[in-house]
């Protein structure tokens, strides 16, 4: 089909990020225009289920009144201001003094950016900043893993574990290690319990630790649930395992809560339901439910009065954005946090897991599926040729995409990743006739890839 005038001008002024540019060419974005609820409309009127929420961050939905009106007042009334050398403004006050409240362990400070990846970079620069404020200067390397997924700054690219994030972009740097995926489904021993596995990935923790001194290890960094790298659900006890070792090496423990925040996997915290005690927090997304940019680094104590000493001795803190705080954004972020209280929505999430997470398992029933699983709302379903050797098709064969595609095709947008794995991460807004909408959408999808499969012989 010809371009469309506007997807004309996309093609010719537009760079899309995760985007083949080439192929992008040829066929020309989808063009959106308007969103209500859990759907988003395109420019012919179609309307799609928004599967993802945006990025895994639009939770509140396409038209949450409230939000618009807390941007609008904020910026009638102060639409800008910096917090460099000491200026500061109730919104940001505000905000940091909520974020404390519901953190995850005892926070005593929060710094604010504009991403998850500006927020991690500021956790692997406040990391060295905190060794040599204590004397051990030696402490520079961060240990993050295998498919994790902390972003595309150059140093949070670095922390990202996947091959498209580092090829042709001479990443990762030195000193940034990764260490195992906690994925029971691909990589446990036939007969190994998930207790088991996770015993076995804390031993090659440590053997990865001591192999490279830990005397050089800064800080690990952790999804709860790695998000971009295929919706991965850790064995229950791989913290438990995992933290006994950071503990006894001295090693700071990073909780990149950018996707599992504020209620997504059913607790307030992925670190809450898997037992994670972070000494830091970096969250983003649905922090302001996406309506703003904005993301926050929440900080111990400890690290805090390294922060001080280290600003008496060189006479500032050297670090900040032009829009840390950004009084728009805090005055989004701080209405998301109350309607995340008012309205519950962490019983909300786990009342609705459950017809959620049933769809989700019964999938497992289809001929190309081949693990299939979630916590909360957000899940991840692993296509395969072959069901019983769990063999993936041809990676050049691009079966996840053309999955997603079929889907798009049916109304609904879901997003294809590493190994022909799919997501789920609906607004936390969705209900349960919606949950069975989105669901049968899919079944239709999968089964049109199924056709496509055995029409194409992908299997032989
Ligand atoms: C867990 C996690 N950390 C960090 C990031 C990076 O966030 P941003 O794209 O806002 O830089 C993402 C983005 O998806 C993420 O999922």
């Amino acid at each position: 089909m010809p371009l469309t005038n506007a997807q004309q001008r996309d093609v010719e002024a537009l760079i899309h990020p995760y985007t083949n540019l080439a192929r992008h060419r040829e066929v020309g974005p989808i063009i959106l225009e308007r969103g209500k609820g859990i759907y988003i409309y395109d420019s012919r009127g179609k309307d799609y289920i928004d599967g993802l929420a945006g990025l895994w961050c639009v939770s509140l939905g396409y038209n949450e009144e409230r939000l618009v009106e807390a941007a609008t007042r904020q910026m009638r009334e102060l639409p800008y201001s910096h917090i460099f050398a000491g200026r500061s403004h109730e919104p940001g006050i505000e905000l940091a003094e909520r974020l404390k409240e519901v953190a995850p362990f005892t926070a005593s400070k929060v710094f604010f950016a504009n991403s998850g990846s500006e927020a991690n970079d500021t956790q692997i620069k406040l990391a060295w900043y905190y060794w040599n404020a204590k004397g051990k200067p030696a402490k520079k390397k961060i240990i993050s893993r295998t498919k994790a997924y902390h972003g595309v700054t150059l140093a949070s690219a670095s922390l990202t574990g996947l091959p498209n994030n580092h090829r042709a972009f001479d990443l990762p740097f030195p000193g940034i290690l990764h260490a195992d995926c906690p994925h029971a489904y691909r990589h446990a021993e036939p007969g190994e319990s998930d207790d088991e596995y996770a015993a076995r990935l804390a031993r090659n923790l440590e053997a990865m630790i001591e192999r490279e001194g830990p005397v050089t290890i800064a800080a690990f960094i952790a999804e709860p649930v790695m998000g971009a790298g295929g919706v991965i659900l850790p064995p229950a006890t791989y913290f438990d395992h995992i933290q006994p070792v950071l503990a006894k090496h001295d090693i700071l423990f990073i909780d990149d809560e950018v996707i599992c925040g504020f209620g997504r996997t059913g607790n307030y915290w992925g670190a809450q339901t898997y037992n994670m005690r972070p000494h830091t927090v970096s969250c983003a997304k649905a922090l302001s439910s996406a309506y703003m940019p904005i993301s926050a680094v929440l900080i111990h104590d400890e690290m805090y009065q390294a922060m001080l000493d280290q600003s008496r001795a060189i006479g500032t803190f050297g670090h900040g954005f032009t829009y840390s705080a950004h009084p728009v954004a805090a005055a989004v972020a701080i209405e998301t946090l109350k309607i995340y209280e008012e309205r519950k929505i962490v019983a909300q999430v786990r009342r609705l897991s459950v017809p959620f997470l049933k769809r989700v398992r019964a999938l497992r029933d289809h001929p190309l599926v081949g693990e299939a699983d979630g916590v909360g709302l957000i899940c991840g379903i692993e296509l395969v040729a072959d069901k019983a050797a769990k063999r993936n098709f041809p990676a050049d064969k691009m079966v996840g995409a053309a999955c997603a595609n079929f889907a798009q095709a049916e109304g609904l947008f879901t997003r294809a990743m590493l190994s022909d794995r799919l997501a789920f991460c609906p607004p936390l807004i969705i209900t349960e006739v919606e949950i069975e909408d989105m669901f049968d959408r899919f079944v239709r999808a999968l089964d049109k890839t199924e056709e496509w499969v055995r029409r194409e012989k992908l299997r032989d």
